[in-house]
């Protein structure tokens, strides 16, 4: 299995222990700290905001890859550029202007993600993907942590992967929902590239060692 990249989604951690996780994931094998913002418009729930981000860039030592599941995220690229993060990731779904918004977040020197809800077919992003850093696909109904899996994202992955190839394209696939040791292996097969793990990962009794067990 190749080493695949981790990113422990900080929407699991203990948010009276912040800076303790923030430390946990940078003494770990994690490639990025994932950070999840939800506005409760674009997704029923609302998680953290701009104050929060800048309270884990503070202590982060790995690279900040910050998923954005709000309406309109536009408003707010320069605002996130500012805030270090490294990918930025905007949802197909919240984009009227895709290809503007993928621009302009990679002009303000961030790697331009793009997430996809789980009834979006990947064959939207066809005319997009050569602009694109990272597909993250979800693999549960954005939102909430520790939810279940959706099984049909293998077949995602593939279709993903074939996309990238045909079209020539250097973007990184990326997980996002669900994931566990029970999946990790089969979505590294079918060509993921970084897996977020929020519960898997701060549920466990020995976070680090889970993580190194994710990475395979
Ligand atoms: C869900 C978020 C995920 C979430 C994953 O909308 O995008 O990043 O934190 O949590 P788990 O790994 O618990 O499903
Ligand atoms: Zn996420």
């Amino acid at each position: 299995m190749k080493k695949t990249s981790i990113a422990p989604s900080l929407l699991a951690a203990d948010f009276g222990n912040l800076q303790r996780d923030v430390e946990m994931v940078n003494s770990s094998e994690a490639a990025y700290h994932h950070i999840d913002v939800m506005d409760g418009v674009f997704v029923p729930n609302i998680s953290y905001g701009m104050p929060v981000v800048k309270a884990i860039q503070k202590n982060a030592t790995k690279p900040l890859d910050v998923h954005l599941m709000i309406v309109d995220p536009d408003r707010y690229l320069e605002e996130f550029a500012n805030l270090g993060a490294h990918i930025l990731t905007v949802h197909y779904e919240a984009c009227t202007h895709l290809n503007r918004t993928i621009q302009a977040i990679k002009a303000l020197g961030m790697k331009a993600g793009v997430a996809l809800n789980p009834h979006t077919n990947v064959i939207l992003l066809e005319d997009s993907i050569q602009d694109i850093d990272v597909v993250l696909i979800m693999s549960v109904n954005p939102g909430f942590g520790g939810q279940s899996f959706i099984e049909n994202t293998y077949d995602k992955v593939r279709a993903t992967k074939a996309l990238i190839n045909r079209k020539n394209s250097s973007a990184l696939i990326e997980i996002d929902g669900g994931v566990t040791t029970a999946n990790a292996y089969k979505l590294v097969e079918a060509g993921a590239d970084i897996l977020v793990a929020g519960s898997f990962v701060f549920k466990s009794s020995d976070p680090v060692a889970t993580i190194m067990e994710l990475k395979g």
